[in-house]
């Protein structure tokens, strides 16, 4: 029987398509915790209510998704270094009665690498393609792990050098037309942008993997397909590959571990649940 002291959420809107719930829930009841963990859709005129009631409502947190994560920022009454950083919050919890605001997509980012590239942050630069939310927590992550030289290239130039500045020393902004040059020596390519997305065929690969030196790893973090374009063309020249989906799994752990006392493992099986569940 759920606990009705141990309630989190995910709100979105809209939300449905989340995968969220079920991962949580698989934690939950392969650690036998009775906890409960739903999708809330709420309309962005309703989150800061939302918000407000969630001592009462009952929840230890939730998950905070688009688009949320930018209002939940200016929200919350306290936040942790990367949502600072990111500026944006995906992971809410409660201190004292205090909604306290945190940011776990950098962590995931580098976790899903660390598991499935290990020595990804020793390759040499890095080069980042695109400039808005999820390249922040990203270049945050890449930041945090000592890659000294990162480079963003953006469709809207203005973006990227705002992104670059906000980071400052090490990471540096550039035009789309200097991608090849940039990649010649790139050891990882991370594409941020939706050109991969399921729903944006036929818009053509973010970048062309063949340019890439042979020790470079290439991830993408649209896990909808698994294998992007993106990442197929990637794999065909030899590239190691890195989905998305591991920056997911390994993103709700953190959040996880503050609602429910248990810090959950990213497994096989974990994974096979969630790839069934997407239909592959
Ligand atoms: P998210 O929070 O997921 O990063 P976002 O802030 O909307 O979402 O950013 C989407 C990124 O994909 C941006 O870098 C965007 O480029 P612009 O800043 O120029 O808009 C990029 N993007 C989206 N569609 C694109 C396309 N057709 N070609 C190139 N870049 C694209």
């Amino acid at each position: 029987m759920p606990d009705p002291a141990m309630k989190a959420f995910v709100t979105g809107h809209p939300i449905a398509h989340s995968r969220s719930p079920k991962i949580h829930n698989y934690w939950l009841e392969h650690y036998g915790i009775g906890g409960s963990y739903e999708a809330v859709d709420i309309a962005p005129a309703d989150f800061a209510a939302f918000l407000a009631g969630l001592a009462a409502g009952g929840f230890r947190g939730g998950n905070v998704t688009i688009p949320h994560k930018e209002a939940a920022f200016e929200l919350v009454g306290r936040r942790d270094e990367a949502a600072e950083q990111i500026g944006a919050v995906n992971t809410l919890w409660l201190e004292d009665g205090v909604v306290c605001g945190g940011n776990t997509d950098a962590h995931g980012f580098a976790a899903n690498l660390d598991e499935h590239a290990p020595g990804w942050d020793r390759n040499g630069a890095a080069l980042v393609l695109g400039a808005g939310g999820a390249a922040r927590a990203v270049v945050h992550a890449l930041r945090t792990r000592g890659v000294g030289d990162i480079r963003i290239v953006n469709r809207t130039p203005a973006r990227a050098k705002e992104l670059a500045h906000r980071f400052g020393v090490g990471v540096s902004a550039h035009e789309v037309a200097a991608t090849e040059a940039l990649m010649a020596d790139a050891g990882l390519l991370v594409n941020t942008t939706s050109l991969g997305l399921q729903g944006h065929e036929g818009q053509g690969l973010p970048a062309d993997p063949s340019r890439l030196p042979a020790h470079a790893i290439v991830t993408d973090i649209v896990y909808v397909p698994l294998e992007t374009p993106l990442l197929a063309a990637a794999r065909q020249r030899g590239l190691a590959t890195v989905d998305g989906l591991g920056m997911l799994l390994h993103q709700a752990a953190p959040g996880f571990e503050r609602w429910f006392g248990v810090r959950p493992q990213v497994t096989p099986a974990l994974r096979a649940l969630i790839v069934a569940d997407l239909g592959g």
